[in-house]
């Protein structure tokens, strides 16, 4: 079964040995990893639980977490366009996932109440440790495409982090101003305060980008430039230096025109990979409250990325 809808959870248990737990909510939801990540550790912490996915119509959300819940399901994963909707959703939201504004992981209390997560920030954190071995808090970063769902948890985990720059830039820069005003909250305390914000936005096409570029560490693409083989880089990559990291949260295809121009300028490069692994484990940990088979389901997304 490549995916259930709504209608057909009643069935969920039929013609299956294992009955299933978990699930990933999406639309369309039909090439989410999520099960091929999750799988390999649920079997290995022999859990006899299934991960499936489910596609969910926008405006039912709500509906629908009720409705897994019922049919025995443990913990949902939140995928586009609901991660928005799912926030407003749920009962109770962790409140960096309520400045992130999007719920990517839900667990569900014994009462059957559910609080909502965001995995994509602190997920983000792990990976930039596990490509590069330094800690994300201690990076200058630039964000391209910082008005993007996923450009917005990473710039919200930088606050978090306190990275002392977070330059978010964006093609539409008018989506950049509320996100800025939200962490600068976060930030916005007399011992980190400095002679500039730590905080600055900017238009992709404004001429100062290539400075801003140059004065940060960590470069991270989060546009959708790069999604198809024939994309270009999001921004002139000869601008890249050896001393960047570059961080491209598209996993596939598994080298962007981004990530092969500047590992040519002899900067070190990283794709999604870790990141869909990182955010998976986390929201796996939330569920079982045990450590996690990171390995296995590292093995099981690059297979499926293979087929
Ligand atoms: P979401 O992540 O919220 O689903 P998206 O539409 O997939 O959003 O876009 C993700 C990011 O890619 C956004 O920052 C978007 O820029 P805009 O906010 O200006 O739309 C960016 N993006 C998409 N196509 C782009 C392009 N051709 N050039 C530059 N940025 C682009």
């Amino acid at each position: 079964m490549k995916y259930y809808t709504i209608d057909q959870l009643p069935t969920l248990n039929k013609n299956s040995s294992k009955l299933a737990r978990f699930a990933v909510i999406g639309n369309p939801v039909e090439h989410s990893l999520s099960p091929q990540l999750h799988q390999p550790a649920l079997d290995d912490l022999e859990k006899d639980a299934r991960y499936i996915r489910v596609e969910v119509k926008v405006d039912q959300v709500r509906e629908a977490i009720q409705e897994l819940h019922s049919a025995g399901i443990h913990g949902i994963n939140v995928t586009i366009p609901h991660k928005l909707e799912a926030l407003e959703a749920c009962d109770l939201v962790d409140p960096s996932a309520q400045i992130m504004g999007a719920v990517n992981t839900i667990v569900f209390d014994k009462d059957g109440s559910c609080t909502g997560f965001n995995t994509d920030g602190p997920g983000f954190a792990r990976a930039i440790r596990e490509e590069f071995s330094v800690d994300l808090g201690d990076l200058k970063v630039i964000i391209i495409g910082a008005g993007g769902g996923a450009g917005r948890a990473i710039a919200t985990q930088c606050a978090i982090e306190n990275c002392p720059q977070v330059i978010l830039a964006n093609r539409t820069l008018g989506k950049l101003h509320p996100i800025k005003e939200q962490l600068s909250k976060l930030i916005d305390r007399e011992d980190l305060k400095g002679p500039r914000d730590r905080i600055e936005i900017l238009d992709l096409s404004d001429p100062s980008l290539e400075q801003a570029i140059g004065s940060s560490e960590l470069i991270v693409n989060t546009t959708s430039v790069g999604l198809k083989a024939t994309d270009p880089s999001p921004f002139p990559s000869h601008w890249v230096e050896p001393h960047h990291l570059v961080y491209d949260t598209i996993y596939n295809p598994e080298r962007t025109r981004l990530l092969r121009d500047c590992r040519d300028q002899g900067a070190r490069v990283a794709n999604g990979l870790s990141l869909l692994l990182h955010q998976g484990a986390l929201s796996l940990e939330y569920w079982l409250n045990q450590d996690i088979p990171l390995e296995l389901m590292r093995e099981g997304v690059k297979n499926a990325l293979k087929e």
